[in-house]
């Protein structure tokens, strides 16, 4: 194994000077999850220009956006600004976008009674504008309908027949147009109803024999086999070896089908009778981001962020096919877990699902995405979403952050404020574990475990705060300053998960925009208190008035 993150780094909590609070987390978040030591897919190697690639799947345009989809792109996102805010000279490409074509598509326009292109850039705008409200920072959104997809897709066909292992044969088996993609044999059985199913989807399937573009996916087992054991190209651990499992039996994989079925996709070239095989199709996207068949500097993409449904087409289809058209690997594939509705997965067709706009309209787009991070952050376990979880996780970020802002704000506590401070042992031991415990946490992909660092950290500094009762003192300075410094850095580290709310807090206290890096949420004890009086009086009077999370009303 490459060992990319210098082990120095890695600063061990030390129990006996660690809060209560802080060590509770420590000790619950980190063995379950982690058979193998994570390693760094976010410190470059020294050397490597390379920028940090990260992805979600393209969405199918069938239906609205829910919940789930959003949590797709906020994980993705909070590892992008991770990026971003750990390592500043190291350009981002997070691309997000929508899966167009297929059958799928094509039946639901037919059912809108739209035309295809019509009912695509409509739907597809609704993803793009959920992107945009959730404030996730894409630098780019692929639709497959354009161009420059069809381009990346044609170029990538060319490369296949080249490689020899494409020919044209009749494909018979059972599809399900909902999943896109054959099943065979032993994946389906008999419903109550009588209709056949997929067994590990419940979605129906239909006999059909056609003539169909295959792919000779069994060519590629030994390298896929090598990319499965290097780094662990799939996360998490389970996944992994649930993916290893399924190398051998692979055999053929149909990558394409008739256009008298499928006229809604990208012609097979120089074979208009065949249009390609939607998945082959979507996957692509993933190149067409990087710039392909143009040069290509952000690939390999570092990480496939994709949800455990999609897990087979990204780790055994994807890497096969790039192997087939000579193209390098991505250098993981992190799969996580879904939300569920009644304890049954939130989908598009079963129609049980959250309306995430209607979820930020309402508690707002940071309040959400810390309940997702804090709820559905695990990417093992499955989580049921519960409006009243929302409503206390948006209640909690307004006792937790907002009130000790606003304390801290009060003219008569800053008042009180001196020249120097007393420190205080067991804060200083909070702030200085903190940055590091959040950043295993991220190389982890942890998030539950990163937001419950977070809280526990204001956990501590709101009870210093109160236990200390500064409002029955002359002398606050001490007070204060543990106060603003858990804010200001809470502030930073937590910016990847709300981009909005860490802002605003960071303007609430007069913490100027060219001190939110990384490294200024480092703690040694050292705070030039007179400069936080100067910057807490004058943000008052800028902020008078307002609260960073208002009361919100839940009845209405
Ligand atoms: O599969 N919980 O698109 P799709 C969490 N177009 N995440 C969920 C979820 C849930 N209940 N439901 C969906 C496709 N997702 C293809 C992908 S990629 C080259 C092509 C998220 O619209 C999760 O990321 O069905 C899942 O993998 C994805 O949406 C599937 O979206
Ligand atoms: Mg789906």
């Amino acid at each position: 194994m490459r060992l990319l993150v210098p082990r120095m780094a890695v600063v061990r909590l030390q129990p006996r000077t660690v809060s209560p609070a802080l060590r509770r987390w420590n000790s619950t978040a980190s063995s379950k999850t982690q058979q193998r030591e994570p390693e760094s897919f976010f410190t470059p190697a020294p050397g490597d220009d390379k920028p940090f690639m990260v992805t979600t799947p393209i969405f199918y345009v069938n239906a609205s956006p829910h919940i789930g989809h959003l949590h797709s792109m906020v994980l993705t996102d909070t590892f992008a600004r991770f990026s971003a805010l750990r390592h500043p000279d190291r350009p981002v490409l997070f691309s997000t976008g929508t899966d167009e074509h297929g059958m799928k598509i094509q039946q639901a326009a037919a059912k809108g009674g739209m035309s295809e292109k019509e009912f695509c850039d409509e739907v597809s705008q609704r993803f793009r504008n959920l992107a945009d409200k959730a404030e996730t920072g894409y630098t780019d959104f692929v639709r497959t309908s354009e161009e420059r997809h069809y381009a990346a897709v044609d170029a990538f066909w060319a490369r296949l027949m080249a490689s020899g292992s494409v020919y044209k044969g009749t494909h018979e088996g059972w599809y399900s147009v909902s999943d896109e993609c054959f099943y065979s044999e032993q994946q389906i059985e008999k419903a109550d109803d009588g209709k056949m199913i997929a067994t590990e989807t419940g979605n129906e399937v239909v006999w059909s024999e056609e003539e169909n573009w295959k792919f000779r996916l069994g060519d590629y087992k030994d390298q896929l086999r090598e990319w499965l054991q290097r780094d662990e190209a799939v996360h998490p651990w389970p996944m992994h070896a649930n993916i290893a499992r399924q190398v051998d039996g692979m055999g053929e994989l149909s990558i394409s089908r008739p256009a008298s079925r499928v006229k809604w996709g990208v012609p097979v070239p120089g074979d208009p009778s065949q249009t390609i095989y939607v998945w082959v199709d979507a996957l692509i996207n993933y190149l067409t981001v990087a710039g392909f068949p143009g040069e290509m500097p952000a690939w390999p993409a570092d990480m496939h962020v994709v949800g455990k449904d999609i897990i087979r087409f990204h780790a055994l289809h994807w890497p096969a096919l790039l192997s087939a058209a000579k193209l390098p690997l991505p250098k993981r594939v992190l799969a996580h877990a879904h939300w569920t509705m009644g304890n049954a997965k939130m989908s598009k067709s079963r129609g049980n699902v959250v309306d995430p706009i209607a979820a930020m309209d309402h508690y707002g787009p940071d309040a959400v995405r810390w309940y997702l991070m804090r709820s559905g952050g695990s990417l093992e376990g499955d989580s049921d979403y519960s409006a009243g979880e929302l409503s206390k996780a948006h209640a909690k970020l307004g006792a937790q952050l907002g009130n000790l802002v606003q304390r801290i704000l009060a003219p008569k506590l800053l008042a009180g404020v001196g020249e120097s401070f007393e420190r205080d042992a067991d804060m200083d031991a909070t702030l200085s574990v903190l940055p590091e415990a959040i950043e295993r946490r991220f190389e982890g992909y942890e998030l539950t475990a990163a937001v419950g660092a977070l809280e526990a950290a204001l956990a501590d500094a709101n009870r210093f705060f109160s236990d200390n009762e500064p409002w029955a003192k002359t002398n606050t300075t001490r007070e204060m300053a543990y106060a603003y410094a858990t804010l200001r850095n809470v502030g930073i580290l937590s910016r990847p998960i709300i981009p909005g709310k860490s802002e605003e807090l960071l303007d609430r206290l007069g913490v100027p925009a060219d001190e939110r890096g990384w490294k200024d949420a480092q703690w040694n004890g050292e705070l030039d208190v007179v400069e936080m009086k100067r910057r807490l009086e004058e943000a008052g009077k800028k902020f008078k008035g307002t609260t960073l999370f208002p009361r919100i009303d839940d009845k209405t």
